[in-house]
């Protein structure tokens, strides 16, 4: 029996988001079933609904283009988070609402493409009544049930390009240079772009830091001859002593802006060791741009599952990468917690067993 697919992308963007559609859209046509992508993530949904056709014969060149051409966004009327862990009721008028369009539209299902915050309002939307499935985007890699979202590996594939030109220019200079990744309250990109990227110092939401030791290692590196060094923070490590560090006010339609870390950390350390050093934002880079080739399989499986998902009738749930290969789970177990670096998780351990700094000792 034929079906209709309606396609949302939503949150901050992440590499291969174009990929999902294009793997729904190729699945969904090879079954004779129609897709629709609702406009500029689920405010798409409101009366009157904001969408466009997707034909796959008239789609092209969408596997390796960065952004998505459905447009997305992280704040609105759907706001389902506001701070770390705090969930927001979608108000009943807006359910209302969005079951509405679904149905004059003859949807049989949404695929909602988003980090924790979208797959935390696709599951109030599938409470309500509405058939979802998830896929697990966010560069951060910060959701549980799966081993991997699609974004991230890209995303540190950026932040180890960053640090390789940033080695060669410290190593020029005798200079520290700090690198401020993103990641929000998870250490994943920090974690592995430093280890990838060979940093001195790896700073993570989840180990507080204390200046003293960073200083240490800079002084350990000197005494070794080795006059430069390399910094990675993540936007929400803090000090022992002090706060996460975010940007202008907070709001109620969306969650709160993250970011300056890398600044404080590069004043203190000139400041204390009296070692030269600069700060790179490495920003919404790491964001933009062509998906790696592991996420742009990455993506085509998880939008081929989620076509399956639609066909087999089961909802309610999220594609996930497990050690046994792709499969769904539950969207209440992607989002029950953030999934963050464990402060003794092996790669943890890895950075310590060569003498990297964590910050903390
Ligand atoms: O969640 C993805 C992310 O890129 C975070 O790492 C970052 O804190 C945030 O989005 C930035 O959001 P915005 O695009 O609103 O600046």
């Amino acid at each position: 029996m034929s079906k209709k697919l309606g396609i949302i992308t939503s949150g901050g963007d992440a590499p291969g988001l174009n990929a999902v559609i294009r793997a729904i859209v190729k699945a969904s046509a090879l079954r004779d079933w129609q897709c629709i992508g609702f406009l500029g993530g689920f405010e798409g949904l409101l009366d009157p609904p904001a969408y466009r056709e997707l034909d796959y014969h008239v789609l092209g060149s969408l596997l390796y283009r960065g952004g998505t051409v459905l447009g997305t966004s992280n704040r609105g009327h759907f706001a389902a988070k506001s701070g770390h862990g705090q969930i927001n009721h979608i108000p009943d008028d807006v359910i209302e609402n969005s079951k509405r369009t679904v149905a004059s539209l003859e949807l049989d299902a949404l695929i909602c493409i988003g980090g924790d915050g979208s797959l935390t309002i696709a599951q109030q939307l599938f409470e309500a009544g509405i058939p979802v499935v998830g896929v697990p985007k966010t560069i951060d890699n910060d959701l549980q049930a799966t081993l991997m979202t699609f974004g991230f590996e890209t995303a540190v594939a950026c932040a180890v390009d960053a640090l390789d030109r940033l080695h060669t220019t410290a190593e020029s200079h005798n200079r520290v240079m700090v690198l401020e990744v993103m990641g929000r309250h998870a250490g994943w990109i920090a974690l592995q772009a430093g280890l990838a990227g060979g940093a001195d110092v790896i700073l993570i939401p989840e180990i507080p830091f204390d200046y003293a030791a960073i200083c240490a290692k800079i002084a350990a590196r000197d005494a070794d001859g080795k006059l430069f060094t390399i910094v990675v923070v993540a936007e929400g490590a803090c000090p022992h002593d002090g706060q996460i560090m975010t940007q202008g006010s907070a709001q109620a339609d969306r969650e709160v802006r993250m970011g300056g870390i890398g600044a404080q950390v590069t004043a203190e350390i000139e400041q204390r060791s009296g070692r030269e050093s600069r700060c790179v934002v490495l920003g919404h880079l790491q964001r933009g741009g062509a998906p790696s080739p592991w996420d742009r399989q990455l993506c085509t499986r998880f939008g081929v599952l989620a076509v399956q998902q639609v066909a087999d009738g089961n909802f309610g749930c999220m594609i996930a990468l497990t050690p046994s290969g792709m499969a769904p789970v539950k969207l209440t177990d992607a989002i029950a917690r953030v999934h963050r670096v464990t402060p003794d998780h092996e790669m943890v351990q890895v950075c310590r067993a060569l003498g990297v700094c964590m910050g903390d000792a």
